[in-house]
């Protein structure tokens, strides 16, 4: 029957914070699981052939095809990116404590860093792979470890394979919910308690926004809207459609029409709908609702532009927060526009504009000026990014004479 481990499956993840033996044994493999530094995967198996032994996304591409075509286009298979490395170049030198802090969020492999702290100091990593170290986010990052591989349960539930496991590629795998949990992308999506925060509000809080929610308490977990149907595709606040799915947005005018002279009054409104934390979650993005009045030519009347910003605005050096205006899920933005119209065939233009790397825009700026030493030219492929990446996700038109 469908129903049986499914709704083993649910009831543990939904009693996982209430320390059953269920959630502990979830809770427990996590904590091993994201150990950071995580280990290094040591000698692979010796019945294992070159393939099954390499970390690299092509090689679990050749037997996992589809995973490995999503991922290639995912954000996590861009975390060392221009923007990141750009960075890491000088501080893997200057200052090696930070860099292996990022990496253990951007490219959490042993494997994947130069460097390894041996206590206080710092020390060549043995272990390194040249090769692996720009793979961001890689399948083993999430799947491997000690050689061995860890997935979700069956889509059915089930936990066993059919074969036994010496006789199947990387010697079978070991399924656990905790793949299905949130509390999976925990570790890199929500700061600790005592990370950095600004006006009392943790940087990247996440996770606590998500547990605070309703969607918490249905039981959707990040997994449910990021990755469904299971694929790898990881959409967030860079993709149109993503952002679209979360939001109900209307605009509607006060009245059916005006007269030349009269004072019109327009409403733009986005509602969370569909967000499983704050919209956006990051300070790094910015949301702007505009409405302007357009002539009957389609020419934006100078002057008419009305803005409102939805998002978390922090001062470059991180020193203090200059507004939230964030949505929680459920809360709403209201644009309320009201201007005299002076000729016939005026209409409101009214758009939803999203700007998903605002703050890094204005950072890698000041990182430029200020001198980005070998990392420059990568830092200004990463502005040059940042600058192209803004879309609307809505426009309408609304006559109004
Ligand atoms: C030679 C082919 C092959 C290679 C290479 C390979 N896998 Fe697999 N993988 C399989 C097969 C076959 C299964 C199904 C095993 C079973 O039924 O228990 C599997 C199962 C899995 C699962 C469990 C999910 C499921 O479909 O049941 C995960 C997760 C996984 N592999 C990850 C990886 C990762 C990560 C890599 C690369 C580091 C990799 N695999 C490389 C063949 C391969
Ligand atoms: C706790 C995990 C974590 C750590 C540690 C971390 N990051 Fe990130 N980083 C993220 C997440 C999640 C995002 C995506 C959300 C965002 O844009 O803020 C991100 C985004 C970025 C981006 C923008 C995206 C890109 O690829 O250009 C840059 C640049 C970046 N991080 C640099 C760093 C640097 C440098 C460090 C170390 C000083 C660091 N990060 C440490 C999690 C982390
Ligand atoms: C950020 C962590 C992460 C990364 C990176 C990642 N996966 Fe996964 N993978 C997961 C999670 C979580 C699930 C379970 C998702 C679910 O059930 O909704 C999963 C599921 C799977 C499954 C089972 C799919 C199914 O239909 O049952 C396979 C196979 C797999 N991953 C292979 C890969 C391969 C290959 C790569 C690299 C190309 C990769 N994964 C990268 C986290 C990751
Ligand atoms: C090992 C750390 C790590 C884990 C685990 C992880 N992520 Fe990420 N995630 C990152 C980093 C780093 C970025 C930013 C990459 C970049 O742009 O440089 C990111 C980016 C994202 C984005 C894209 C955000 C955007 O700006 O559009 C989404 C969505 C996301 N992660 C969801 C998840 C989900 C869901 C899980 C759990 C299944 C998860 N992540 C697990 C580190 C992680
Ligand atoms: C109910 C669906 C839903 C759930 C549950 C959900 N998200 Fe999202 N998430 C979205 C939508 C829609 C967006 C795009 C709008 C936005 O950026 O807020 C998004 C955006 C993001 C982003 C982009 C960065 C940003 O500033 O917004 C990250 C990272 C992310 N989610 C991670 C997570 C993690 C981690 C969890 C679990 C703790 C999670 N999400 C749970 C729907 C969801």
């Amino acid at each position: 029957m469908r129903a049986g481990p499914r709704l083993v499956l649910a009831l543990s993840l939904t009693l996982l914070a209430a320390g059953t033996a269920a959630g502990d044994a979830i809770q427990e493999f996590l904590a091993r699981h994201w150990r950071r530094p995580i280990p290094v995967q040591g000698s692979p198996p010796p019945r294992f052939t070159p393939v099954e032994a390499s970390l690299q996304p092509e090689a679990c591409g050749t037997c996992h095809p589809a995973q490995l075509a999503d991922w290639r286009t995912s954000l996590h298979a861009a975390a060392m990116g221009p923007g990141v490395w750009g960075q890491l170049v000088e501080m893997l030198e200057g200052d090696p404590e930070s860099a292996l802090g990022c990496l253990g969020c951007h490219a959490p492999l042993a494997e994947q860093a130069p460097l390894v702290a041996t206590g206080p100091r710092v020390a060549p990593n043995p272990a390194f792979d040249g090769a692996l170290q720009k793979r961001g986010l890689a399948c083993a990052g999430c799947h491997v470890r000690g050689h061995a591989r860890f997935g979700p349960p069956r889509r059915d539930g089930t936990l066993e394979s059919p074969a036994s496991r010496e006789t199947l590629p990387h010697n079978g795998v070991t399924r656990t919910p905790a793949f299905l949990a949130s509390e999976f992308c925990q570790g890199c999506h929500q700061f600790t308690p005592d990370g950095f925060a600004l006006a009392g509000k943790l940087l990247e809080n996440t996770y606590a926004e998500w547990r605070e929610s309703r969607f918490a308490r249905e039981g959707v977990q990040c997994q449910g809207c990021h990755m469904a149907d299971r694929r790898h595709l990881w959409r967030g606040i860079h993709d149109a459609d993503m952002v679209r799915s979360g939001l109900t947005i209307t605009a509607r005018a006060g009245a059916p029409r005006y007269r030349p002279g009269d004072t019109v009054t327009v409403t733009l409104r986005v509602e969370s709908t569909g967000v499983g934390h704050a919209f956006p979650t990051y300070v790094t993005p910015r949301v702007v609702m505009r409405a302007e009045l357009v002539d009957a030519q389609g020419k934006a009347v100078p002057g008419s532009r009305r803005e409102k910003v939805i998002g978390r605005e922090v001062a470059l050096d991180l020193s203090r927060e200059i507004a939230d205006t964030r949505l929680l899920p459920g809360q709403s933005a209201v644009l309320e526009y009201r201007r005299r119209v002076a000729e016939a065939g005026v209409r409101a233009r009214l758009a939803v504009v999203v700007y998903p790397d605002a703050f890094y825009t204005r950072f890698f700026e000041a990182l430029l000026r200020e001198g980005a030493g070998r990392g420059a030219a990568e830092i200004r492929e990463a502005l040059a990014a940042s600058r192209r990446s803004p879309f609307t996700v809505f426009v309408r038109e609304i006559p109004l004479t």
